[in-house]
């Protein structure tokens, strides 16, 4: 495979020219290890952009939440609720603690966890609720934290969730919760191989955060000068991040407008320009999921559809990615179950829905225009395929035809001027890879546009019977030779302008019942 060619799911950042700087700072201040100058920046950094005041840098979310679980004291015998649908960290670290985990569903319309199953699983025994902000989207951490009457611990998990904000507040996620944990994985928005963050909320928790990150000792308060040494104190590992790779972290920082910018905008242009397939083969997200751009999913209606949509991406050298498997149901915990270590529960029927339904596009800074054009034609041809062209309004359509031209950047027509031919067809000759065509019903006078590699031939109710859509059909096919062409079979109006050029369908794909079918030059139709 042409490396060239490969569109990976994820790239992460990488600013030489910061990075090295940082390093070569790292270097003359002399300290390579944890807390060292690069911290020290990333730190007031988190605190002047997000107002996390208490923060340490750790090397994961895994290590953040383990701090956590060490944080909250818990004790074989406590329950902890955490999401079914969410990576193994956010159970296992409260796991490692000997509690009992109680699974809490996710929402029917959103991946993230229903907050209503969370407080009907509470009991006298929960001593912790962990919540996943699942791709960005905030939980409404305050609400739980109303209905509990604040009684009971939330540990934010914000792996997905940097530079989001919760727009019940107007403030950024990780401020509600006694603790927030957050990842630098490189899939994530800010990635740097492997890194975390561990935001204190609650004063009382600060001391003992510092103590068991340092191996549960006073080196802090050693490195402070408030000591003449340090000693065993309490319980705790290595949860520092090293001077190296919070230089990397800082070089990420220094740009993170330019992250989030870059991947709004390929957020934003996957859902203006894939396909809302009409009969569902996969549902969009809706706008309000954006949320910081970790993410952009699709929902499949059915298991098997998604696995042939995977493996036609792969085809076309696009790597996407399914989610999690429900911890719920995990090899681990059935186990657990089994051996009676663990209460039985309901499956979490939810969380599997989403197990098995989402899949996620290629979403990186880095993701070129023409890249993620490929990525977007790939999907619009798949859902195309499946008989699932969606017409949208001709009026709409058209001025979205008309921006995507503009955003060619060529000498592209428009319909606001006079149509030159010379110009239109110099256009298509440049862009022409297409196999698709659209027609649509109500439109504006003559227009054939490029859309993402899929042609659309408008023509106007003023227009009719003056015969100018057949006229520039005629004229594009002196231009491009002749083409096959897919049309749905309940396009009625579609299908008899293409019958009257002298289209048919093939005989044997009308018989397989195929819709959209391929309609080709000459022959003759047996219905
Ligand atoms: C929700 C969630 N929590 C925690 C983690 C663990 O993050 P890390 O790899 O930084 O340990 C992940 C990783 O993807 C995650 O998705």
């Amino acid at each position: 495979m042409d490396k060239e060619d490969f569109i990976p799911f994820n790239k992460p950042p990488y600013f030489k020219d910061t990075f090295s700087d940082a390093i070569q700072a790292a270097y003359n201040y002399g300290k390579f290890s944890g807390d060292g100058l690069n911290t020290e920046k990333c730190v007031e950094f988190f605190k002047n952009r997000y107002g996390y005041d208490r923060s340490l840098l750790t090397p994961s979310c895994t290590a953040s939440l383990e701090m956590a679980a060490l944080l909250l004291d818990l004790a074989p015998g406590d329950e902890v609720i955490v999401p079914s649908f969410t990576f193994v960290s956010s159970a296992n670290a409260f796991a490692l603690r000997g509690v009992n985990l109680v699974f809490a569903d996710s929402e029917k319309d959103q991946p993230n966890v229903s907050v209503s199953d969370i407080l009907a699983k509470v009991t006298k025994k929960t001593k912790a609720i962990v919540i996943v902000h699942y791709a960005g989207v905030p939980v409404d951490v305050h609400s739980i934290l109303e209905q509990t009457k604040h009684s009971i611990p939330i540990v934010e998990d914000c792996a997905h969730a940097i530079d989001s904000v919760d727009p019940r507040t107007g403030d950024y996620v990780g401020k509600a919760g006694c603790v927030a944990t957050f990842s630098f994985h490189e899939t994530k928005n800010v990635g740097i191989g492997e890194g975390g963050l561990l935001v204190v909320n609650n004063n009382n928790l600060w001391r003992k955060a510092q103590i068991t990150r340092e191996k549960g000792t006073n080196r802090t308060d050693f490195a402070a000068g408030k000591v003449a040494f340090y000693t065993w104190i309490d319980l705790g590992s290595s949860y520092l991040m090293s001077d190296i790779d919070a230089a990397m972290l800082w070089s990420a920082l220094q740009h993170i407008d330019i992250i989030q910018d870059a991947r709004l905008a390929v957020w934003n242009e996957y859902n203006r320009n894939l396909i809302s397939p009409s009969n569902y083969i996969y549902k969009k997200p809706s706008p309000s999921l954006r949320a910081n751009a970790h993410m952009y999913y699709l929902e499949f209606k059915d298991p098997d559809m998604r696995s042939e949509f995977c493996k036609a991406m792969k085809e076309k050298n696009v790597l996407v990615a399914t989610h999690y498997i429900p911890l719920d149901i995990s090899p681990f915990i059935i186990e657990q179950r089994i051996k009676n270590l663990l209460p039985a529960g309901e499956p979490c029927t939810q969380s599997i829905a989403w197990s098995k339904s989402l899949v996620r596009l290629p979403l990186f800074a880095d993701l070129s225009a023409q890249k993620l054009r490929r990525v977007i034609s790939a999907v619009n041809e798949f859902a195309a395929s499946k008989g699932s062209i969606h017409l949208v309004p001709a009026k709409e359509d058209h001025w979205e035809a008309i921006r995507l031209l503009r955003n060619e950047n060529s000498d592209c027509f428009t319909h606001d001027k006079e149509i030159s031919r010379e110009e239109h067809w110099n256009f298509m000759r440049k862009h022409w890879n297409t196999y698709r065509i659209a027609v649509q019903q109500e439109a504006f006078v003559g227009f054939i546009g490029h859309v993402n590699r899929d042609v659309r031939l408008a023509t106007s109710t003023k227009s009719k019977g003056k015969g100018v859509a057949q006229f520039m059909w005629k004229s594009f096919e002196q231009e491009v030779g002749d083409l096959d062409v897919k049309v749905l079979l309940n396009n009625q109006r579609c299908l008899s302008f293409f019958f009257k050029l002298g289209y048919v369908p093939d005989t044997k794909a009308l018989k397989e019942g195929q819709n959209p079918v391929v309609l080709r030059k000459g022959g003759h139709i047996v219905l």
